[in-house]
């Protein structure tokens, strides 16, 4: 008998295949240093693990049936109209066992079996196999390096294809590091509205802009709420990627597919970790704190990897990885990474992971102490020598 065919041809993630690599060769001894992995350094601040400790010892360890216990929904729906500018209530507010069970949720309760969904590329490696897992078709919108991978009204528009029904962002980006400008939210909202298209839009690294920015969140556009589910977590933001806590906000006409799949295959998310995530949404200190150590590292590390011949890196203006372009000597990036891991033992992500707009660059993450990035700097400037 054969097994699901679409499963079957859908690759493992890259990033979480390499930090698994990663994880084996450090076992075994050898001197690796792993910049693959999405995930903080941090540990989770003791307020939100006092919190969860505190409320497992209250007893709190039943089924929390449904969409998310009401005040941290509550909690949630007030933070997206404070701080996003998105209208929404309590009602609309999922909370899954992390940001990417919030995009399958999400995905799978919009789109029917053969619709298209538009991506855009690069992208996180997550997207189109979460499309194609939910019966949809992924279509790439390729954008430029050379044009620092701005989105134009135009681009949007030569990519579209009939039966598209949902495009997906991600501000800030992974792995690029870009958030979205006020130009490019308004060529995705005349586009959206055009096409009646609906967005999902994963804004999982939020809280990790630098320079004094501020990511958009197209949620917030009045005329396109009512079409946007927004996609969020606590992973990166507060550290918390072993808890899996995340949350989606739906348009109010959507909420029913959305919930109806959670009830059957999440029943409800951990009883005590929700507990703890209302404490994770007043640690804005503690995340301004952790928000000033990848800055310092951003700095440093983009400066180091810049005077190397033949690399070149942005400062990305949010989340936590250095997209860099490299001169690759005829190999390819996955070939590129192979060689770094051979020569340098410093292991990094083919930009081809993210789809053919990442050729010949590598995602290094500075979520890595500074002495194991500066180290890192040094072998692949030996390398690349
Ligand atoms: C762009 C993006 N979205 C979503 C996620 C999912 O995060 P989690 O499921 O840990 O909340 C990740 C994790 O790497 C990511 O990079």
């Amino acid at each position: 008998m054969s097994l699901n065919e679409v499963l079957q041809s859908i690759p493992p993630s890259a990033s979480l295949n390499l930090m698994a690599k990663v994880r084996d060769l450090k076992e075994k001894g050898e001197d690796i240093i792993g910049l693959a992995g999405g995930e903080p350094d941090f540990d989770t601040p003791d307020k939100i693990r006092f919190r969860g400790m505190q409320s497992i010892a209250e007893g709190n360890t039943h089924y929390a049936v449904g969409i998310g216990v009401l005040p941290l929904r509550e909690r949630i729906a007030q933070k997206l109209r404070e701080e996003n500018g998105i209208e929404c209530e309590a009602s609309q507010i999922v909370v899954t066992p992390g940001g990417k069970y919030a995009i399958y949720l999400a995905v799978r309760a919009l789109i029917n079996s053969g619709e298209k969904v538009m991506i855009l590329n690069p992208a996180w490696v997550s997207y189109a196999p979460i499309v194609q897992a939910a019966g949809g078709i992924p279509v790439h919108v390729t954008l430029k390096y050379e044009e620092n991978y701005i989105i134009t009204e135009e681009l949007l528009e030569n990519a579209y294809v009939e039966g598209t029904k949902l495009l997906i962002l991600n501000y800030p980006n992974n792995p690029t590091g870009k958030i979205l400008s006020e130009s490019e939210a308004d060529a995705i909202e005349a586009f959206v509205k055009r096409h009646s298209l609906y967005i999902i839009s994963d804004e999982v690294y939020e809280r990790i802009v630098y320079d004094g920015k501020k990511t958009i969140s197209v949620g917030s556009r009045k005329e396109i709420a009512d079409r946007v589910i927004t996609v969020n977590g606590f992973s990166k933001s507060v550290a918390m990627t072993g808890w899996r806590l995340g949350y989606l906000c739906a348009p109010k006409d959507t909420m029913k597919p959305v919930s109806i799949l959670h009830s059957h295959t999440v029943t409800g998310v951990c009883t005590f970790i929700q507990d703890a995530a209302i404490v994770a949404l007043d640690c804005t200190d503690e995340i301004k704190a952790m928000r000033k150590i990848y800055e310092e590292r951003r700095n440093a590390f983009i400066g180091a990897l810049n005077r190397i011949p033949g690399v070149t890196a942005e400062y990305p203006e949010g989340a936590f990885y250095a997209w860099v372009k490299m001169e690759m000597d005829g190999m390819d990036s996955f070939q590129m990474a192979e060689y770094l891991l051979e020569k340098a033992g410093v292991v990094g992500v083919p930009g081809a992971s993210y789809g053919s707009g990442g050729e010949n660059c590598l995602r290094f993450s500075f979520a890595n102490s500074m002495d194991e990035l500066m180290e890192a700097v040094k072998r692949i400037d030996a390398a690349m020598r």
